[in-house]
C-alpha cells in the first residue's frame, strides 16, 4: 500500500509522530537504545518481574509500529533476529542512526500494521509496544498479526489499560470516568488530530480468540512507589497508576493448526474442515527477513 492510498487517520498520526520525533524521540533515542534491562509502559516495570518475554534467542520477532525501534534493539542484544516495521519515515531515520552508531543492525520496514508487505507464517513472536497496539485499527493489525506468526506463535503487545483510556482527557489522567465503554473504537483528539484506538478486554477477547489466539495472560501496569512521572508522557502522574494500572499487556499464542481445525470442526459440524479458511494453510509469501533472502 503506496503511502497516500493509507488511511486518513494514518496521515493524521503520522504527521504527529514526526512532530513527536523532533520534540522528544530522535533525542531520547540513543538512552532509550542503551538501556541494558527490557521494561515495560510509561512507569518502567522490568521485564525481570514480569517474565513476558522469556528466552527470545534464536527467535524471528516483527515489531508493529517499531519507532525509534529500542525495543527491537533490546531483543536484538538478546539474540532475536528482529524486523522493525513503522510508517514514520522520521522514525525509521532515527532507528537507522541508532543503527549506525551501535552495530546493532536489523531491517526496517515503512509500512502500517493493518498491512504489513512479509509472508504469512513467518514469524515466532508479534510484538507491540504503543505502536499498532494503539494507533493501528486492531479490527485490521489483529488479522495481520495471525497471518504473520506460525502456528504456535506468540502475540505480545502493550497499550494503555482500558481505564485509562476511560479516563483520558485533553489535561491528562483523571479520576472520572470521561467516555463511555460501550461503542468505544476509536477515539480522535481535537487538538492534535491524532487517532488512537482503544478496546474494552471483552472485545479484545473476542477479536483475539475470532483469529485463532488463545489468551495466555493479561497484565496491567501500576506504578511502583519510587515511580516519577515521565520526561514526556506526562498523561499520566505516578499518583494515578498507583491505583489503576496505566498500561496492560496482553500475550496469546496462536493455536496450532490441528487444534483449529477441531475448533472449526466443533463450529460447523458436518463439513469436512479442509473446505474452512485456514489461515496457517496459507502459502508462504516469501522469507521474513528481507536481508537474510
Ligand atoms: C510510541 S511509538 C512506538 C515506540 C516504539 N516501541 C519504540 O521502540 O520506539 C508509536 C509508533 O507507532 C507508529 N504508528 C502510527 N500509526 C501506526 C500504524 N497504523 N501501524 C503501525 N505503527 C503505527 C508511529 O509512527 C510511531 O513511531
Amino acid at each position: 500500500m503506496s503511502s497516500s492510498d493509507r488511511p486518513e487517520y494514518v496521515q493524521q498520526n503520522v504527521a504527529n509522530w514526526t512532530r513527536a520525533n523532533t520534540e522528544y524521540t530522535d533525542a531520547s533515542a540513543a538512552r532509550a537504545w542503551a538501556q541494558d534491562e527490557i521494561t515495560w509502559g510509561v512507569f518502567e516495570t522490568p521485564e525481570s518481574e514480569l517474565n513476558l518475554l522469556g528466552d527470545v534467542s534464536g527467535l524471528d520477532i516483527v515489531e508493529l509500529g517499531c519507532g525509534t525501534a529500542y525495543f527491537s534493539a533490546w531483543l536484538a542484544r538478546r539474540g532475536a533476529r528482529v524486523v522493525g516495521v513503522d510508517p514514520t519515515p522520521a522514525q525509521l531515520a532515527t532507528a537507522r542512526r541508532l543503527q549506525e552508531e551501535t552495530g546493532i543492525e536489523f531491517p526496517l520496514i515503512e509500512a502500517i500494521g493493518e498491512d504489513v508487505p512479509l509472508p504469512d507464517s513467518s514469524f515466532d513472536v508479534v510484538h507491540s509496544e504503543y505502536g499498532a497496539s494503539l494507533w493501528a485499527d486492531p479490527y485490521r493489525w489483529i488479522p495481520e498479526a495471525a497471518r504473520l506468526l506460525r502456528p504456535g506463535g506468540r502475540l505480545i503487545f502493550l497499550c494503555n489499560s482500558i481505564v485509562c483510556a476511560l479516563c483520558m482527557t485533553m489535561d491528562g489522567v483523571g479520576e472520572q470516568l470521561v467516555r463511555p465503554q460501550l461503542g468505544l473504537r476509536k477515539v480522535e483528539w481535537p487538538d492534535t488530530g491524532e487517532v488512537e484506538f482503544q478496546l474494552g478486554h471483552g472485545d479484545w477477547i473476542d477479536l483475539l480468540r475470532a483469529n485463532g489466539f488463545e489468551i495466555e495472560r493479561l497484565v496491567e501496569l501500576f506504578a511502583r512507589p519510587d515511580a516519577e512521572t515521565h520526561s514526556y508522557y506526562k498523561y499520566v502522574t505516578p499518583d494515578w497508576a498507583r491505583k489503576w494500572p496505566a498500561d496492560e499487556v496482553w500475550v496469546a499464542r496462536k493455536a496450532s493448526t490441528r487444534r483449529r481445525r477441531l475448533e472449526a470442526d466443533r463450529a460447523s459440524p458436518g463439513r469436512p474442515s479442509s473446505a474452512r479458511a485456514d489461515v496457517a494453510s496459507t502459502p508462504n509469501r516469501g522469507p521474513a527477513n528481507p536481508k537474510r533472502g
